[in-house]
């Protein structure tokens, strides 16, 4: 049994906008998956169903085979949680640790608990020193940062996170995928998040879910989804640029690749061998000038 299934769900918004249309998929219980679209794709509305802000049709979203809409807002609480877009949409107490703390006191966990948690979820994202610190004296990154430990206290088993790097800089944001990728393998925390991050998925996903306009319309293992500049045009993306370079070694030098990689370790590899097996015949194709 999948841990979460969605079956045909569509959704529309009051001013008639179809957001998601007809959307079916499932998600394993571990696994980390990624949600990629192009703006107004729908990811937020799909992240938002899953947490039950949305009316939806009852018995299109279960979670652990149990249907959203029978689950209480603490059991559906305990189970998943969102870390939104905008982190002032999520964030609301004076201080760090108040907004930080604000879910395990929810969940009645005693005090010194709930410091625990606070204090660990800070440190996961790198906030440990700035736990007094107004929310509105913090940096658009540093809310960000909150808003994910809020999250985390809370221990979800389905943790989603709709564009967490939006807005880090790159050391904040490879650590935060470090941050994520522990949770999922250690901890087997089951990942979803949205995210237009296309250089840096195939490192970490094992499963992205493509919609365009509310339908999904591509699902797979990072290889098949990347798998030419055609298809992901078709949906408004891109391949990611290393992909991108070896499909045009690929076609417009001629160069031998079968499969495109999609990291630089891969393609380093794989370009180191077709130089050496083909370093007689490239002598002859680009002459030394
Ligand atoms: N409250 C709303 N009322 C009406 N239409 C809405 C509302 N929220 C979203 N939409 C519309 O629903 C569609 C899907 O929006 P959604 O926010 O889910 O996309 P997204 O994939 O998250 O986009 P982005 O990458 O910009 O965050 C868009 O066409 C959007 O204009
Ligand atoms: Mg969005």
């Amino acid at each position: 049994m999948p841990y979460l299934e969605i079956k045909n769900l569509s959704y529309k918004y009051e001013d008639g906008t179809r957001a998601l249309d007809n959307v079916s998929l499932s998600v394993e219980k571990g696994e980390f998956v990624g949600l990629l679209a192009s703006n107004g794709g729908g990811k937020t509305t799909l992240l938002k169903a899953i947490v039950g802000l949305l009316k939806t049709k009852p018995g299109s979203i279960k979670i652990d085979g149990k249907p959203i809409k029978e689950m209480s807002r603490m059991e559906l609480s305990s189970k998943v949680g969102l870390v939104f877009q905008n982190p002032s949409d999520q964030l609301f107490a004076p201080t760090v640790e108040d907004d930080v703390a604000f879910g395990p006191r929810n969940l009645g966990l005693n005090g010194a608990k709930v410091q625990e948690r606070v204090k660990k979820s800070l440190q996961m994202v790198g906030m440990a020193g700035l736990a007094k610190k107004p929310i509105h004296h913090l940096s658009f990154g540093q809310q960000k940062r909150v808003s994910i430990a809020g999250v985390l206290a809370m221990k979800p088993e389905l943790l989603l996170l709709d564009e967490p790097t939006a807005g880090l800089d790159p050391k904040s944001e490879s650590s935060l995928l470090y941050t994520l990728e522990q949770l999922n393998k250690k901890e087997g925390i089951t990942i979803i998040i949205a995210t237009h991050m296309v250089d840096l998925m195939p490192l970490f996903l094992d499963r992205i879910f493509v919609l365009k306009e509310g339908r999904l319309t591509i699902e797979g293992a990072p290889e098949e989804v990347f798998s030419s500049t055609q298809v992901m045009e078709g949906v408004d993306l891109r391949l990611p640029y290393i992909t991108y370079l070896i499909e045009e070694l690929k076609h417009k030098d001629h160069l031998p690749f079968d499969e495109l990689p999609l990291t630089i370790k891969e393609a380093r590899t794989k370009l180191v061998s077709i130089l050496t097996e083909n370093l007689v015949g490239l002598k002859e194709n680009y002459p030394a000038r």
